[in-house]
């Protein structure tokens, strides 16, 4: 039996008329742990069904892409060199100078964030790596690597996007999730488009690993926690990664491994039920999609991220208003902009506990220039508590699909992302949702801890460029 209840403690001495129409709202978030399990159990299924499936293909759309990565080991801790990261995420773009000691898991980094201007996420494919070489060379004039005669200093690049890669040096974008949407890059390898930036700007850096976040994320946590078996981000996008049984990836049977291979698997599960055939869509979340730059992708991501759901709360704040409860009297103008809402504004919210909802009120006097009353910012509140409970209950179908489909019943999951590392009760109400899914017996602990992690674009691709490089010098040796 569910354990869960959602607790609107706030609406209490709330009048009438602004709390007629509510119940609507708990019938589209609330999720019990039937309707969960019943998601997790379609996802088992997408996860295998993506293993089956060849990369980039037209269909695409409609299945998880389960994309391999070619990481094929974890790293033993002795790992040690100098290494440049660069990670190009949703919000920043952030470059590492991270040196690994020889000294078991120790390293030492300096670092540096770029914001990523709209103007770059949506210009041409040059513009972009254009303005990641400039940065990278300001970097470099800060942080000089000292690098004798010329030799290129080894880079990893994170790359928080879905690419098709026939190797760990190369990576053929399938489509632009977030934001983003440049020109010249879907169906392109991004790695030679970033190369000829750096060989314009005369860059003396090698690129020898791409990889995505959460891949970057599942190895920095196991350096640290050899419980981790499953990386993931959970920010602006969501998605996770974990080491997989190359026998048990039938799209691999023709590569010629080794019976006891394994590889990470970046899972993309953003794309989980673009076919609509399981997830409990809203008319938000139909309008979240159909406005949004590729609607009928990565509809799971729209439901459950950071980017989304302060937009939905704005969707669900406009019907209210529309409907003649919320804001009568106040120009909304400036909340009728797309996107106005970003997380940190539920999160602020949640975390107000001050009796006038004092830094709610002034979240919406700076951000949309009026004020609500206290009793209207408290129907926000439960609003917002609806919202960012559905998001962490359907994060956790994900994960624990992942280590139902590999029989996990006990692990650590190292989890990054800004929103998961500020917004304080997301990781409470997501275990939650994990103890419903998974029926732990009362009285226990979490089995399947979420732990934050960081580090995965600095560390964990500076491991993965060591693993790489490691891995030509046993190929060199295999042949010499
Ligand atoms: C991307 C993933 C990424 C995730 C988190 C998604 O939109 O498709 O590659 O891991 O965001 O950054």
């Amino acid at each position: 039996m569910s354990s869960f209840r959602y607790r609107p403690e706030i609406l209490e001495g709330v009048p009438e008329h602004l709390t007629r129409n509510l119940k609507q709202f708990e019938d589209w978030f609330l999720l019990e742990a039937a309707e969960l399990k019943k998601i997790t159990e379609h996802f088992v299924k997408e996860l295998e069904k993506g293993l089956t499936i060849e990369g980039a293909v037209p269909s695409l759309d409609s299945i998880q892409p389960m994309n391999v990565t070619w990481v094929r080991s974890n790293p033993s801790g002795r790992e040690s060199g100098r290494f440049l990261t660069l990670d190009m995420g949703g919000t920043n773009l952030r470059i590492c100078d991270v040196t690994l000691s020889e000294q078991k898991r120790d390293f030492e980094q300096t670092q540096r964030k770029f914001k990523l201007p709209k103007e770059v996420k949506s210009g041409t494919a040059e513009e972009l790596w254009d303005f990641v070489a400039d940065r990278l060379q300001a970097f470099l004039k800060e942080n000089p690597t000292g690098s004798q005669d010329n030799i290129p200093v080894p880079l990893a690049f994170t790359f928080s996007f879905p690419v098709d890669q026939q190797n760990i040096r190369s990576g053929v974008l399938q489509r632009w999730t977030k934001k983003f949407n440049v020109s010249g890059v879907e169906g392109e390898d991004v790695v030679p488009q970033l190369e000829a930036a750096l060989a314009r700007k005369n860059i003396p850096v090698d690129v020898v690993a791409l990889i995505n976040d959460t891949t970057g994320t599942l190895i920095a946590s196991h350096y640290r926690d050899p419980h981790v078996k499953v990386g993931s981000i959970f920010s602006t996008g969501t998605n996770a990664a974990y080491m997989e049984e190359c026998r048990l990836v039938p799209k691999l049977k023709d590569y010629g491994l080794p019976e006891d291979a394994k590889v990470i698997i970046n899972t993309e599960y953003g794309a989980f039920d673009n076919d609509r055939q399981i997830l409990p869509f809203t008319p938000f979340d139909h309008q979240i999609d159909s406005e949004s730059l590729r609607p009928g992708t990565q509809l799971y991501e729209k439901m459950v991220s950071g980017l989304y759901i302060g937009e939905m709360l704005r969707l669900v704040m406009i019907k209210l208003h529309e409907e003649g409860i919320l804001f009568q009297d106040k120009d909304i103008t400036r909340l009728r902009q797309n996107y106005a809402i970003d997380a940190t504004f539920l999160s602020i919210a949640e975390m107000d506990i001050s009796e006038g909802l004092d830094a709610m009120r002034e979240e919406f006097e700076d951000d949309f220039s009026f004020s609500p009353t206290v009793d209207e910012m408290k129907v926000c509140r439960y609003l917002i508590g609806l919202i960012a409970t559905r998001a962490a209950r359907l994060y956790a179908c994900g994960i624990a699909a992942i280590c139902k489909k590999n029989n996990t019943k006990k692990c650590h999951v190292g989890v990054d992302g800004s929103v998961f590392n500020n917004y304080s009760g997301f990781k409470d109400r997501a275990s939650q949702g994990l103890r419903d899914i998974l029926d732990w017996p009362v009285g226990e602990i979490d089995l399947i801890a979420l732990n934050a992690s960081e580090d995965g674009s600095g560390v964990g691709a500076a491991l993965a460029a060591s693993l790489a490089l490691n891995k030509v010098e046993q190929i060199k040796t295999t042949i010499l």
